[in-house]
């Protein structure tokens, strides 16, 4: 069965109904405010599709590690795009008054979803609570459909459900990189080897080049022989049948901070002790270079440098490389989209941003999420 979208419901049948949308606000709040609304901004054309057409929308999200965190920053920097309601408060009186009060074209958010225990833990009571505040179900939260949350996969068995524009656009984005046009060129940063190993695989069958960078390549330079002197390395190495692979990439230049700070560009077999391998370098942008310049599809997750202690030259240099090309991009992870927050995309149509991290990576391997097949 397939998944009906939000543009599947008659016009006529949103006005003066209640619209649950789960969307993922999940962003990060510095000092008590929103330091970057990108999925908000993302996700708010389904919201305000709905709401245009007379629908009453009553917006679920979770936001942050600790369950305790608030979605009440949120609101307040939403009112910069929209209007919205808070309401502290998630199957509650007053949310329950908040939402028999509602008037067409009004839009409500509620507290983060992960105050109540039972959202992380699947409760069907909970998803049921959800439920009967609204008459259809819409979900938009591509970014957090790889967790089965009550929210998430619990609601669509009680209500009608569709799925938002985000999740729709997402899907349609992340199918074409499962199976990407030639010449392709795939860039994977991150740590921990071993979680990432099985799409790596996939990566190297399907693309026809992976650059693997950030901190997995310095367990390639382990599995290699090589010292990484103090680099974060993973638990586990990469095998031999992924560093040799003929479709394989690694950097052939890093930048490499000692322990006085001082950072300096090397070759790999040349890190010392005290040294920690904090970005790629000059020569490596200039191998990727052609790749990028030649390739028909290039799908990008991590940055190549610890971008939040400011080494974020080199993947800065390849999205300006990126912008230049006519070729689909892909990137993801939402630590990708903020290491290249100084590089302008807006004129380059061809470069698809994805609010999806674990999600993306984890579509990328295997094609369903369990919030997907809830929804079909
Ligand atoms: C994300 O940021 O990847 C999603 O919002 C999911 O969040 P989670 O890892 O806290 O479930």
């Amino acid at each position: 069965m397939t998944m009906r979208r939000v543009d599947d419901i008659p016009l006529s049948e949103l006005k003066g109904k209640h619209i649950l949308v789960r969307s993922d606000f999940n962003v990060p709040i510095v000092n008590g405010e929103v330091a970057d609304l990108f999925r908000v901004e993302q996700g708010w054309k389904t919201v305000q599709y709905l709401s245009e057409h007379g629908a009453k929308v009553i917006i679920i999200s979770h936001i942050g590690r600790d369950p305790q965190e608030s979605l009440e920053p949120v609101a307040r920097a939403i009112k910069k795009i929209g209007r919205v309601v808070f309401i502290a408060d998630l199957t509650g009186p007053a949310t329950r008054g908040a939402v028999y009060a509602m008037r067409e074209g009004e839009i409500l958010l509620l507290e983060n979803l992960r105050h109540d225990s039972r959202e992380a833990e699947n409760d069907e009571s909970f998803a049921k609570e959800l439920a009967s505040l609204a008459d259809i179900y819409v979900d938009d939260a591509f970014a957090a459909a790889h967790r089965a949350h009550a929210s998430i996969v619990g609601v669509a068995k009680f209500i009608p459900s569709y799925a938002g524009f985000l999740m729709c656009h997402e899907i349609q984005e992340i199918d074409s990189a499962r199976a990407p046009v030639h010449p392709s060129f795939a860039i994977l940063g991150g740590a921990k080897f071993e979680t990432k190993a099985p799409l790596i695989k996939l990566l190297l069958e399907k693309y026809d080049h992976v650059f693997i960078t950030g901190a997995l390549s310095n367990d390639v330079f382990r599995a290699r022989g090589l010292s990484v002197g103090r680099s974060l390395v993973s638990k586990e190495l990469p095998s031999e049948d992924i560093i040799s692979h003929p479709h394989f990439l690694a950097p052939i230049d890093v930048t490499v901070e000692s322990s006085d700070g001082h950072a300096r560009v090397k070759k790999p077999n040349e890190i010392l002790t005290d040294e920690r391998m904090v970005d790629i370098g000059p020569d490596t942008v200039a191998m990727l270079a052609p790749h990028i310049a030649e390739a028909n599809f290039i799908l990008w997750n991590g940055p190549t440098g610890i971008y939040e202690e400011g080494y974020d030259s080199y993947t800065e240099q390849i999205a300006q490389l990126a912008t230049k090309t006519q070729t689909k991009v892909v990137i993801g992870g939402g630590d990708t989209i903020a290491a290249i927050a100084n590089v302008d995309l807006s004129n380059n149509p061809n470069i698809f941003l994805s609010t999806g991290g674990g999600a993306m990576m984890e579509y990328l391997l295997k094609g369903n999420l369990p919030g997907i097949e809830a929804l079909k």
